[in-house]
Order: C-alpha cells, then sequence, then structure tokens
C-alpha cells in the first residue's frame, strides 16, 4: 500500500515523554538534556543505532532484533570517531532491556542508541573531548510502506569513505541523507537512491538497495560507500535458505532501469519494494515474487514466529537467559 502523500517509507516519530538511558542511569527523557555548547550538536561529531523491538502478542513478549550486531556496529562506529563507550555490546543490550522495561512498552519500537562528544568545548577536534552515552526508544508506528514505492536517482552523491566513514553511523553524515531525501520527497518520490562518486549505485538513503536480476539477489559491496547494514545480512540469510543466489557487485545506474525487482532493506524500511526508479516501472510494476517471498520470511522471523531464527532476538521481559 502507498502512503498517499511522499514522504519516505520511514515513520516521523515525535520524542518527548518516557524512560531514557543517560549517563549511565535511567531516567527521565525531559531531564536526559545537553549543553547547547555540546561539541556534537555543534560539529555532528556522534554515531547512532537504529534498532527495532517487535512486540509478539501471542508469547507477550518484545523482541530486540539482532541487539548484539547492532551494538557491535555502534562499537566500530565509535572506534572510528574516537569515542570511548565504557560498556560491551552486551552490557549495552542488557541497558536496552532494563530502558525498555522500565517503560513498560507492550508495542512496536524503535530504539536509538547515541554516543557522541559531549564536552562544551569549541575545537574542530575529536581527541581529548569527554563523551557522553544515550539510549532511547519510541513507539513505532504500525504503518510504513514496504511495497510500491517511487524512487529517484538523486543528485546528491553519496559520502565517500575518505570523507566522512560511510562504514559508521555518524550523526552529521545524515544531511547527505536529509538532502537527498527531502528534494526526493518534494518531487513526489517515495525515496531517493544515491550514487557514490564514480557514478556507480551506493544504496538508497537510509537502507541498503538489492536488486533482482535473472533470479539472482544482487546488492553493492561493503566497499560502495554503503552502510555496513544488519538487515542486508538478514537477506543474504533468508536468501540463501530459500535457495537463492546471492552476488555483492557493483551496480550500474541503468541496470536499476532494467531489473526484475528492485527491494530496500533496512531497520526502517524493513524490506521494502520498489516499483518504480525515475519514472520507469520495474518489472512488473507492483512487487515482485522474490521480493515477497523475502519480505514475507524476514516478517515472521522479526516476530519470532519462525523458530529458525530465534537467535536473531532478545526477549524483553523473559527472565535473563
Ligand atoms: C545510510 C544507511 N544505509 C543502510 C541502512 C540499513 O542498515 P540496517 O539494516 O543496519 O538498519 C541504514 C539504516 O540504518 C542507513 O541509515
Amino acid at each position: 500500500m502507498r502512503s498517499s502523500q511522499a514522504q519516505g517509507p520511514s515513520a516521523r516519530q515525535e520524542v518527548d515523554s518516557g524512560i531514557a538511558f543517560f549517563r549511565g542511569q535511567l531516567m527521565p527523557i525531559k531531564d536526559a538534556n545537553v549543553s547547547i555548547a555540546t561539541h556534537a550538536l555543534n560539529y555532528g561529531t556522534g554515531c547512532f543505532e537504529g534498532i527495532r523491538a517487535y512486540w509478539n502478542g501471542d508469547n507477550n513478549e518484545l523482541f530486540i532484533l539482532k541487539g548484539l550486531e547492532h551494538f557491535d556496529r555502534f562499537l566500530r562506529s565509535a572506534k572510528i570517531l574516537k569515542i570511548q563507550v565504557p560498556y560491551t555490546a552486551e552490557e549495552l543490550l542488557e541497558w536496552t532491556r532494563a530502558m525498555l522495561k522500565a517503560n513498560q512498552f507492550r508495542q512496536d519500537v524503535y530504539i536509538r542508541p547515541l554516543a557522541f562528544k559531549g564536552a562544551a568545548v569549541i575545537k574542530v577536534t575529536l581527541s581529548g573531548l569527554h563523551d557522553d552515552l544515550a539510549i532511547f526508544a519510541v513507539p513505532m508506528g504500525d504503518y510504513v510502506a514496504t511495497e510500491g514505492l517511487k524512487a529517484t536517482v538523486s543528485n546528491w552523491v553519496r559520502i565517500a569513505d575518505n570523507i566522512i566513514p560511510s562504514r559508521a553511523k555518524v550523526t552529521g553524515a545524515y544531511i547527505n541523507a536529509a538532502l537527498a531525501n527531502d528534494d526526493a520527497a518534494l518531487d513526489g518520490y517515495d525515496e531517493a537512491i544515491m550514487l557514490s562518486q564514480d557514478g556507480q549505485v551506493a544504496e538508497a538513503s537510509s537502507s541498503n538497495l538489492f536488486m533482482v536480476r535473472g533470479g539472482r539477489v544482487i546488492t553493492t559491496p561493503v566497499t560502495a560507500d554503503i552502510l555496513e547494514g544488519i538487515t542486508r545480512q538478514a537477506v543474504f540469510q533468508l536468501a540463501t535458505d530459500q535457495g537463492i543466489p546471492v552476488d555483492e557487485r557493483p551496480i550500474d545506474r541503468t541496470e536499476l532501469y532494467v531489473a526484475d525487482e528492485v527491494f530496500l532493506s533496512g531497520t526502517g524500511v524493513q524490506l521494502a519494494g520498489v516499483v518504480e526508479i525515475d519514472h520507469r516501472s520495474i518489472g512488473s510494476g507492483t512487487t515482485g515474487p522474490i521480493t515477497a517471498a523475502l519480505q514475507d520470511a524476514y516478517f515472521k522471523a522479526v516476530r519470532g514466529s519462525d523458530t529458525r531464527y530465534l537467535d536473531w532476538l532478545t526477549p524483553v521481559y523473559a527472565e535473563d537467559r
């Protein structure tokens, strides 16, 4: 189903209440504040994650999806930015569980870990500044468009790894995605596809991109200035389990126009089918069969309905295990 107003497949969420983890403890979000002189606010020197937790009403359980993988990437992003995070991925996942429990969420939520240069210092540097850490969550609306997306190839070029590290989820880098997304939305598209400086496909504004050609699922390699997506890895596993071959290789812009199917993968977009790019319909102009099969498998896996993928999930309310 299409949204009536193009605004990209990720939901917009206001954050003003609830309990956050900040500076080593749980506290009301309204008290978790920083100075206007904060380095990260002035220079974009932070890194973050986006993690979903899915509510399973039958089991009365909230499942964090691929929490350790996200916190491993969070620590890698922090390393690149020289941000000290005084916790392991396992400890961060435990604090996330505690924060979600404190909020008593019984619905799908979106979790936002954020590590940043917290010093109130005017100096463009990464070293010698103290760091801060927060984790908060917001209910994630039921609805984000997962089919029928219309995309355009943006004339904003995807940040290159030696400009702003593309494999780190850097706060300031999202200016690049926001510029592309905003223009795409104002022009009536749901999503922006970003090319890298060499003119080849990188990914979408905040998701990885896959195409299907000749029965093969194809995506760009980790050296194509992409974020190394966690959902991208999940797609590899689901496709392999269904006997669908997966290739990582460069993709030309016009290969997208002649692809049998195109879909996006990401925590926010989940798996979303693209049916039109730059006014050319993709394949039959509706969600293709391989996209549909992978979506079906993904949505079962994330809610714990397919026991083969239970190791993707961390239950929030179950006793520690
Ligand atoms: C630029 C970018 N690429 C790709 C992704 C997909 O990554 P993941 O599947 O880990 O959410 C995201 C979302 O976090 C993103 O912001």
